[in-house]
């Protein structure tokens, strides 16, 4: 609980980062744009964004500049995030560019609890932010609301200047077991506040949802 009551997390359990830096995902936001916010929407996502269809979710949107560049080419966007701070500039650009996305608080751990399923689901720089056993939750969260293609952009642990969570290819790959097909899983860049404007290794993976037969 902070001083004058208010729980910081928002009665959810603090996550593995969030245990590492003493502080709720929230204060990356409360003193001006966080060290992921380089001002646009990250290219490998622009890149890739002709392969997003119908309902979109994007999952720790932050500020929402990947949400919004998607909603600008028409798609029907919902971002979520658990720092209020990013949502209320999420939301308050969207006002700015005359863009009908939606931004909602939400526990990308607990997605169920939106009741809503989504065609294509973003990850931007989340995914590498779990520990081992949150990443087999977050897909067990992720299964609830996925019924198409997810694209992951994430740290990788291949190349110079790695971002501060890299990720082994086959860590990445671990947590999706049945009901989940990793289609590809291709080179990409980062950008970041901390990198010149090529960014950082990442892996951009594209995986999609399977039938189970059960
Ligand atoms: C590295 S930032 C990336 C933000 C955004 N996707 C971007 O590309 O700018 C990770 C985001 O995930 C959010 N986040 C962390 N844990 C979360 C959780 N359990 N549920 C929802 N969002 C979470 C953080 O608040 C933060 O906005």
């Amino acid at each position: 609980m902070s001083k004058d009551g208010e729980d910081p997390f928002g009665g959810r359990s603090p996550t593995s980062h969030e245990h590492m830096t003493g502080l709720p995902w929230d204060a990356s936001y409360r003193e001006g744009p966080a060290p992921w916010d380089f001002g646009g929407p990250q290219p490998a996502v622009v890149e890739a964004a002709g392969r997003f269809t119908g309902d979109v979710l994007d999952v720790g949107c932050g500020s929402g500049e990947n949400a919004l560049h998607l909603a600008s080419l028409g798609l029907r966007v919902l971002g979520v995030d658990v720092a209020e701070t990013a949502l209320r500039r999420a939301r308050r650009m969207a006002g700015e560019r005359g863009l009908d996305a939606e931004f909602a608080t939400a526990d990308a751990l607990r997605l169920e609890r939106l009741g809503r399923g989504f065609d294509t689901v973003l990850d931007c720089g989340l995914f590498h932010t779990f520990d081992a056993d949150e990443r087999v939750r977050y897909v067990k969260s992720l299964e609830a609301v996925t019924k198409g293609t997810l694209f992951i952009l994430c740290f990788s642990d291949e190349g110079e200047n790695t971002g501060p969570h890299p990720v082994k290819r086959e860590a990445l790959t671990a947590p999706f077991g049945r009901g989940w097909r990793v289609k590809t899983i291709e080179k990409a860049r980062v950008r970041t506040r901390f990198h010149d404007e090529n960014g950082a290794p990442a892996w951009f993976a594209t995986i999609e949802r399977e039938p189970s037969d059960e």
